[in-house]
């Protein structure tokens, strides 16, 4: 199936939405302008939320009434600024983040925005992370690599209580989710996840596929019952 990127349709919609709903008039966001620029200029894959997704976890923090986060996949921070502007001065969010280039650069991104305070890189590989971490966090952002994606849900649940929420980025992958190709490591890791998730009575789940700049992807928002 291929990415239908092509038709571009979406393209000036989303540059609209931008425009009206995250634009300098209704929202400034010097910080988020900055942390992109900074990561792209260190070299950083340019694989981070859109600014739409963003101000969805943005969102989702604050209606939640999140107040402890847990991130898998921290890049630049660029995400991470939305969760912690999320929970506010005196939440807390943890990030973990494999790579400590990546690492070093969100810090300084965080820093800039105002939001270092509140938030815990924790480098290393999130499989050998995770297992160090107790909940309850309120909120788990899974957005890492999608090989791993089912061993995280898993620790997801662990890490949550009743009625905390977790999203998982990248749940479509243009399509490639439906019958995943032997040596596409990724699309298979989120169809596992997606079958696993299935399966899982204390989980209600809804996913959202998404079109835009970023290409055709989806998002999935679950709670634990
Ligand atoms: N959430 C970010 C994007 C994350 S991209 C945003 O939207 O702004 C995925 C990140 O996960 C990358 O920085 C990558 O280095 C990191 N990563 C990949 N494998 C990992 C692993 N096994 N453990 C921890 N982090 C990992
Ligand atoms: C990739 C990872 C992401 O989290 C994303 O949003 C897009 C792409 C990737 O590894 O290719
Ligand atoms: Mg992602």
């Amino acid at each position: 199936m291929d990415d239908p990127i092509g038709s571009e349709d979406w393209l000036p919609v989303e540059a609209l939405l931008d425009r009206l709903l995250l634009g300098e008039h209704c929202s400034p966001d010097a910080a988020l302008v900055a942390a992109l620029a900074d990561s792209e200029s260190a070299g950083l894959p340019p694989i981070e939320v859109s600014p739409q997704v963003a101000r969805l976890l943005y969102l989702l923090t604050a209606i939640s009434g999140a107040r402890r986060i847990l991130e898998i996949g921290t890049l630049g921070g660029y995400s991470t600024i939305c969760l912690a502007r999320g929970v506010g001065a005196d939440g807390r969010v943890v990030t973990l983040e494999s790579r400590q280039r990546h690492a070093a650069v969100a810090a300084a991104n965080l820093a800039r925005a105002g939001v270092a305070d509140r938030v815990k890189i924790v480098v290393g590989e999130a499989l050998d992370t995770l297992p160090g971490l107790t909940g309850a966090f309120d909120l788990i952002f899974i957005d890492a690599d999608k090989e791993n994606n089912s061993a995280y849900l898993r620790h997801a649940i662990r890490l949550g209580r009743r009625g905390t929420v977790i999203v998982v980025d990248n749940v479509v992958r243009a399509g490639r989710v439906v019958v995943p190709a032997e040596d596409d490591q990724q699309a298979r890791g989120v169809r596992d996840m997606l079958e696993m998730l299935s399966g899982q009575e204390c989980l209600e789940a809804a996913a959202l596929q998404t079109v835009g700049a970023k290409g055709w992807d989806g998002l999935l928002i679950a709670r634990i019952r």
